[in-house]
């Protein structure tokens, strides 16, 4: 490819995504690619200007182990191995791996040699804390090599051969446990690879411009617009790029928290795009009633919305491309870089076999998260667009538990925007990851002036995560708990009484549905 970059392969290690999202902070563009999928020639054709192994799981020794030709090492590309990818390099440049006899794992006092190219942050004292997770370790060095850390039970806790660029930690510097392990990545590949940081977003979006007019000419693009953070920077993206050529359907269900509807619609009303907004609230209102079950609900609200979008996009004819907002979580998690897969997000799954189009577009395919937020910055999209936090597809409608009703709505938007609010002026809205209200479908007994009430209880759900596979509650201080409470009952209809859900997932999901 052209342009500086680093090439990450990929022996199967849980940081993989933690160590690429390292490198693009040093403003430097990498890609993951699993090892099995590199040969040699792919190298000398990609030119990249420093690999990074990624740790694994496996022994050097193990059966059927991942390796890599000693000829990469002879290419003149420097290299830094990680964990597994660090012993890999011993392994084959001909230095031992050993077993250690206590597996080594976690926070783990770790001595530098600040000559090492590595470690020659000022902020790092010789003596730093580093994460550790392994069992293997370097016995002995290869020729050539330097020792350059070490711990109690790892005497080769890192290891260099300046001459060759070849360098070798045990620990796991992407991990934030590691000291200055940020300066670690960026002394590799600002420092020995000799990258520039000219990976910028606003780099980005003037090269994506460009490539993305390139492409599309004259033909006419398709988007569904969510109002999600993915397909508004996308919207944003493509109306730089293609004007009036992009048309946007948003599809409005009806299920939107308060007054989302009509800002996401605000949102794009400057934008030089042809935006269409159905709304479909009546639609889907009608084909959900009766309805409780959790499953079923997402199940007709997914082929609703497939149908919506079908009738809409079939008056525009034949479009050349439809647009999606896949990012590069997506991609890497579905195998890195195969043949496009289709994100099986269930608003826009299974849409491009209805839909008359010829090719799909995908722009977004290589940003991290913060990255797609960084850009949609650059591209004057609104703080509230791009910080928006997750929200299910079926919006609210997996948030009202048993059957949907329009009061039941009128409920949940009004409590949850007051927790929103009151999370917001407590400071709390960039350190909580999700939050929200639910109506459960318990009713019980309370009083309220002189008078017995017997209404539904509303929970508050709040969590801490990185990646929503697993997360923690957050620990919301009471004073705010309070406050929430206080307002909901008071203020929102057929509320008499608050809970605050304190599980974590797992064993809970986030969503109650
Ligand atoms: P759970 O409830 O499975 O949710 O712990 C994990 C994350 O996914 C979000 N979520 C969805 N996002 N379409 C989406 O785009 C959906 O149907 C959907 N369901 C759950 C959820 O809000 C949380 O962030």
């Amino acid at each position: 490819m052209n342009g500086q970059h680093i090439l990450i392969l990929d022996f199967g290690g849980q940081y993989n995504q933690l160590i690429a999202r390292r490198v693009r902070e040093c403003n430097v563009y990498c890609e993951v690619k699993p090892y099995r999928k590199v040969t040699l020639d792919d190298i000398r054709a990609d030119a990249p200007d420093g690999i990074i192994f990624t740790g694994g799981p496996n022994s050097v020794y193990a059966e059927g182990a991942p390796s890599v030709p000693r000829e990469l090492f002879e290419m003149g590309i420097p290299v830094l191995g990680i964990c597994y990818g660090s012993q890999l390099m011993a392994h084959v440049l001909g230095g031992e791996v050993s077993t250690c006899i206590t597996s080594e794992y976690g926070k783990t006092e770790t001595e530098y040699d600040k000559e090492c190219p590595l470690f020659t942050s000022p902020e790092l004292p010789k003596k730093a804390v580093s994460w550790m997770s392994h069992t293997d370790y370097i016995s002995r060095m290869p020729e050539g090599f330097k020792k350059a850390a070490q711990t109690w039970n790892c005497p080769v806790a890192a290891m260099y051969d300046e001459s060759r660029r070849l360098y070798a930690v045990q620990f796991h510097p992407e991990v934030n446990h590691t000291e200055q392990g940020q300066s670690m990545i960026y002394n590799f590949v600002r420092g020995v690879c000799g990258c520039s940081g000219d990976w910028t977003m606003e780099n980005y979006a003037v090269t994506a411009i460009r490539d993305i007019r390139e492409k599309v000419g004259s033909g006419k693009v398709l988007l569904a617009l969510s109002g999600g953070v993915d397909s508004s920077v996308l919207a944003a993206l493509l109306s730089k790029a293609v004007g009036r050529q992009l048309t946007c359907i948003f599809v409005d269900h009806g299920f939107m928290r308060k007054n989302e509807g009509d800002e996401v619609e605000e949102a794009f009303a400057d934008w030089d795009i042809n935006f269409i907004r159905v709304n479909a609230k009546e639609q889907f209102m009608s084909r959900l009633k009766g309805v409780t079950e959790p499953e079923q609900k997402r199940k007709i609200i997914g082929e609703e919305f497939i149908r919506v979008f079908e009738a809409e996009a079939k008056k525009l004819g034949r479009v050349d491309f439809f647009a999606q907002g896949t990012i590069y979580p997506d991609v890497i998690e579905s195998g890195s870089g195969d043949a496009a897969v289709i994100k099986s997000h269930h608003n826009v799954g299974g849409l491009p076999d209805h839909v008359d189009f010829k090719e799909i577009l995908e722009p977004l395919r290589m940003l991290f998260k913060d990255e797609t937020r960084r850009l949609g910055t650059e591209l004057g999209l609104s703080n509230t667009l791009v910080w928006r936090q997750p929200f299910p597809g079926p919006g609210l409608a997996v948030r009202i538990m048993g059957e949907l009703t329009d009061e039941k709505l009128e409920t949940l938007r009004d409590a949850d925007k007051i927790f929103r609010d009151e999370i917001a002026a407590a400071g709390l809205d960039k350190s909580i990851n999700q939050y929200f209200a639910v109506l459960t479908n318990n009713r019980s007994v309370g009083v309220m002036g002189d008078f017995r009430t017997y209404d539904y209880t509303l929970a508050l759900r709040a969590v801490e995560t990185t990646d929503f596979m697993t997360a923690e509650f957050s620990r919301i201080p009471y004073e705010v708990l309070e406050v929430c409470s206080r307002r909901i009952v008071n203020e929102v209809k057929n509320v008499n009484r608050v809970v605050y859900d304190i599980t974590t997932k797992p064993p809970a999901t986030i969503e109650w549905e």
